[in-house]
């Protein structure tokens, strides 16, 4: 045990089988989404035959709140709601504000598509304690961005949302970019050049073989060295240090103090080694890796009202921990079905 000084709480720090600790729960409000990407819902799989989730399958708030507080006591600090996409799901702002009231969780953040971002909304989310928000964002042009959203949205719909929250007081919003090969490769520089100077920083993700329904190969990656390469070419870059031990992204400044960008390198530089995140699906799984064939269904337990049993399973379930997908994918022969992404939220 020991006294965390951010917070009056004491909590109880474990660790699983490769010694990682469980700081970041990221949490999955609903499967549903108002974009159908290419990568993340094919629309040959996300129509309307697809069964999402019925509303009594979702947790209820308070079942996720109970989650984040067993999670903060064994030492978890930072929250991130996801989806699907989160803003679909009605009240958030419910949640958001009971889960910065529990103690010891001192940072609370969102990744969202923006296009429900209304100016309304993005003060509401501030307002209920949200602190930070990532904006996904694929190019940077309409032709490309509806080529990889597939239901028609143009680039204007999330730039209005970007703005929207950066007046109602967001700072540093981060926009995520999927880099997929043949699909918006040709949208690297030009997304690096609107978001140059901006305050915004833009995040190139290598495109993952998360899910089942995406068709990945490694052929359609553009690794982390190709994309920096290119960037440097044009606009001089440097790497800077990570800002806490386990961040996802790499860290890059503009030499001429045009701000920053990051590469998240999960294909050509896996960090499973300081993983210490653990995912909350909508329905109450818990999944210890992004990759993870299955999860530890919490949903029952939580429903049985024992908040004593709820700490002991999350206290097993993380002890037995040893994923590191992400390090070992070329080793992987028997090839086991991965839940989707939309399902825990990347
Ligand atoms: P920050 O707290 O702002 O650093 O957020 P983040 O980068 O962890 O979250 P975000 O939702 O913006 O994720 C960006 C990308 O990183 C998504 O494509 C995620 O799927 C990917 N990512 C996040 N965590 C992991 C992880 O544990 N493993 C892998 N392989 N990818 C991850
Ligand atoms: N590879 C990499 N990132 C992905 N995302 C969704 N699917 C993939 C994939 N196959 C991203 C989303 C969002 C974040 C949560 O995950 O674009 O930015
Ligand atoms: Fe929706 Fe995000 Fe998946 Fe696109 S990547 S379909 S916005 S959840
Ligand atoms: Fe963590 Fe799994 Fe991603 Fe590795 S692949 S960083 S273990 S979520």
């Amino acid at each position: 045990m020991f006294h965390n000084n951010q917070s009056d709480i004491t909590t109880e720090q474990i660790t699983d089988k490769l010694n990682r600790p469980l700081r970041d729960l990221r949490v999955s409000v609903t499967d549903r989404c108002n974009f159908r990407c290419v990568y993340c819902m094919p629309k040959s799989v996300f129509n309307r035959d697809y069964k999402f989730l019925a509303k009594k399958e979702l947790l209820s708030f308070e079942e996720i709140v109970r989650v984040v507080k067993t999670a903060a006591s064994f030492g978890v600090s930072k929250i991130r709601l996801t989806g699907g996409e989160p803003l679909v799901r009605n009240d958030l702002e419910q949640l958001i504000e009971w889960i910065c009231g529990v103690d010891g969780i001192t940072d609370v953040s969102l990744t969202t598509n923006a296009t429900l971002l209304t100016r309304q909304r993005a003060e509401s989310l501030k307002q209920a304690g949200l602190q930070r928000l990532n904006v996904s964002l694929d190019a940077i042009d309409d032709k490309t961005f509806k080529a990889v959203n597939d239901v028609g949205v143009g680039v204007q719909s999330v730039l209005d949302g970007i703005e929207n929250a950066s007046s109602a007081g967001f700072e540093s919003i981060k926009v995520n970019m999927v880099v997929k090969k043949g699909l918006n490769d040709h949208s690297i520089l030009p997304m690096a050049e609107f978001f140059h100077g901006t305050g915004q920083i833009l995040r190139f993700i290598e495109f993952m073989d998360v899910g089942n329904s995406n068709a990945w190969d490694l052929s359609h990656v553009v690794t982390s060295r190709e994309i920096a390469d290119l960037i440097h070419a044009r606009m001089p870059i440097e790497p800077v240090e990570a800002n806490y031990k386990g961040e996802v992204a790499k860290r890059w400044h503009y030499k001429d103090g045009g701000g920053e960008i990051g590469i998240i390198t999960s294909v050509s530089e896996p960090f499973c080694g300081d993983c210490s995140r653990a995912r909350l699906s909508a329905t109450g799984s818990i999944y210890t890796c992004l990759f993870a064939s299955s999860g530890h269904d919490l949903r029952a337990i939580l429903r049985s009202g024992d908040d004593e049993a709820l700490m002991q399973s999350m206290r097993k379930l993380w002890q037995a921990r040893e994923d590191r997908y992400s390090e070992t994918r070329t080793q992987v022969h028997v090839i086991k079905p991965k839940v989707e992404m939309s399902f825990i939220g990347g």
